[in-house]
């Protein structure tokens, strides 16, 4: 039997102010957003769950109850749904999340960045492995989803991994950016955000890691020497020195829904996959194509 230890936790950093998407953004989480009728942070607790995780943990500020409230029971609606025998849209809300799924929630005090996040949430993973999950990443994949392909790779040789994928050149100084080694799927060096000019190679990470526990007193000595954000890849930076991190070049579509346009994409495309909206968005779209404008 494999002596590496399950990934059996995710954490989802849900503190972000989301001023991207101001004015959408004032009084509710960006991962409350909807991609057609499902919010962003369901889609990435769906895929969690799909891979095997059983607690969840959010790392929320104070204002972000909505993320608990949509995962709770809602008394009201379900009893208004059932009495109107309205048995599919019960389903739909009810059990989103299945009974054995703990879920936990942690405050993250002050917006101090990704590293710091994750740090919050420290005591409740303690000495084992972890998933980190950033939901504004959507991740389309045709078989397994993304956490569970790097779940695969972890359940192999127990070492730290990150999802990547190839960006442009010029988009290099929007991620983390690794530098892998020369064979074998292992990282050399990782470095937030390079100039396009100074960048290690154009493999950046996306929002999914599997990381070691011994990732949290990396994330004290970045806490201690940082000035401003405390960058969880300055963390896996200082990891590499003692561990082997791998990365994976998963299978799948990811949409950068922490953007506009990133977002609208992901829309479009996962409405074209509803047979209920299909035929009337595509038609949409030829119209307006075919006018030349909206
Ligand atoms: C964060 C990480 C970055 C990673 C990115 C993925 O950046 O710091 O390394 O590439 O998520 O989405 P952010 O998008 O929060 O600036």
């Amino acid at each position: 039997m494999s002596s590496v230890q399950k990934v059996r936790k995710a954490i989802f950093p849900v503190a972000g102010l989301g001023t991207r998407f101001l004015p959408a953004t004032k009084s509710i989480p960006k991962e409350m957003l909807p991609i057609v009728d499902k919010p962003l942070i369901q889609y990435a607790v769906e895929e969690a769950i799909a891979a095997g995780i059983e607690t969840l943990i959010f790392v929320t500020s104070r204002k972000k109850h909505t993320i608990s409230d949509h995962f709770d029971q809602a008394f009201e609606l379900e009893t208004r749904l059932a009495a109107s025998g309205n048995s599919e849209l019960l389903d739909t809300i009810r059990n989103i999340i299945p009974s054995h799924i703990t879920r936990a929630e942690v405050p993250q005090i002050e917006p101090l960045g990704l590293g710091h996040a994750v740090n919050c949430a420290r005591e409740l993973v303690g000495d084992e492995p972890c998933a980190i999950i950033l939901a504004d990443d959507l991740i389309k994949s045709r078989g397994k989803g993304c956490l569970q392909q790097l779940i695969s790779q972890f359940e192999i040789g127990g070492n730290s991994v990150l999802a990547v994928q190839r960006v442009a050149d010029e988009d290099t100084g929007r991620y983390g950016i690794i530098e892998p080694t020369i064979d074998g799927c292992q990282l050399n060096s990782i470095i937030e955000k390079p100039n396009p000019e100074n960048t290690p190679s154009n493999l950046a990470v996306v929002g999914r890691y599997i990381l070691t526990p011994e990732i949290f007193p990396k994330l004290d000595i970045v806490a201690n020497q940082a000035s401003g954000e405390i960058q969880l890849t300055d963390a896996i930076a200082l990891l590499l020195e003692d561990q082997i991190v791998e990365y994976c070049e998963f299978e799948g579509r990811r949409y950068d829904c922490g953007s506009k346009a990133g977002f609208i994409e992901a829309t479009v495309d996962y409405a074209l996959e509803r047979a209920d909206l299909r035929d009337k968005v595509l038609a949409h779209i030829a119209a307006t194509v075919s006018k030349g404008t909206a």
